[in-house]
């Protein structure tokens, strides 16, 4: 599968359902919510209580991306406001193997984040109960900001594991993908690619949109 996955936090915050009916109509199957703390990262967003609000508003999978310190506090709340899939950051929880466990027992799919200086050896023992790696290719805590190019080799190296232990994680990759750039982590590996800035700024959030459909449509989806 190759899917898009907006993320939220670069739309337009007074008008949100306006933008998740664009996403609605454009049929995307994937929603990327970045809930930030001010702490892990410094840079904060939103929590389930919007979430919850929006959960109202489409069917989309709800990918929950949280940068948030202990993560293992919030798992009720975000799967209470409607997650799907719920990831967080390897570097801010003290025991990911028990906080993955926690996420499954609730019936939804777990996923950790890799900040791009975190090596990919850390998930030895825990990358066969995952759902979903996902591989920070900026320092999380903002949209806007450029593709680190060394997350190429990570990107690689990630899928590279998934097909020698013949596993099933989404490979996800997030930060500074554009339509200019997206092919490159798709031909590295990525599965599930987080657009923030390039989507919700764009023009004209459809054509955009599209624009990631044709290049998709390269691949078997
Ligand atoms: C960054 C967030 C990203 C962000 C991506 O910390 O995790 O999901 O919204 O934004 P762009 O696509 O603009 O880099
Ligand atoms: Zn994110």
């Amino acid at each position: 599968m190759i899917e898009l996955a907006p993320s939220l936090l670069s739309a337009d915050f007074t008008n949100l359902s306006k933008d998740i009916k664009v996403l609605n109509e454009n049929k995307i199957k994937y929603l990327h919510l970045d809930v930030m703390d001010g702490n892990f990262v410094p840079n904060i967003s939103y929590g389930p209580g919007i979430i919850k609000s929006i959960r109202k508003l489409t069917d989309m999978v709800f990918d929950v991306h949280l940068m948030i310190e202990k993560p293992e506090r919030y798992i009720d709340a975000f799967v209470d406001a409607g997650a799907d899939i719920l990831t967080f950051h390897y570097e801010a929880s003290i025991h990911p193997h028990r906080t993955i466990q926690e996420i499954k027992a609730k019936g939804i799919k777990a996923g950790i984040s890799l900040n791009p200086s975190t090596p990919l050896n850390v998930l030895e023992y825990i990358i066969k109960d995952l759902d979903l790696v996902l591989v920070m290719s900026v320092n999380p805590g903002f949209g806007g900001q450029s593709y680190i190019k060394a997350m190429d080799e990570k990107i690689c190296d990630l899928k590279k594991i998934k097909e020698d232990l013949n596993l099933d994680f989404i490979i996800e990759v997030d930060g500074g993908i554009k339509t200019g750039n997206v092919e490159n982590v798709i031909d590295r590996g990525a599965e599930l690619i987080v657009s923030g800035s390039d989507v919700f700024k764009a023009d004209d959030i459809t054509s955009r949109i599209q624009e990631y459909y044709s290049i998709f449509s390269k691949y078997v989806r």
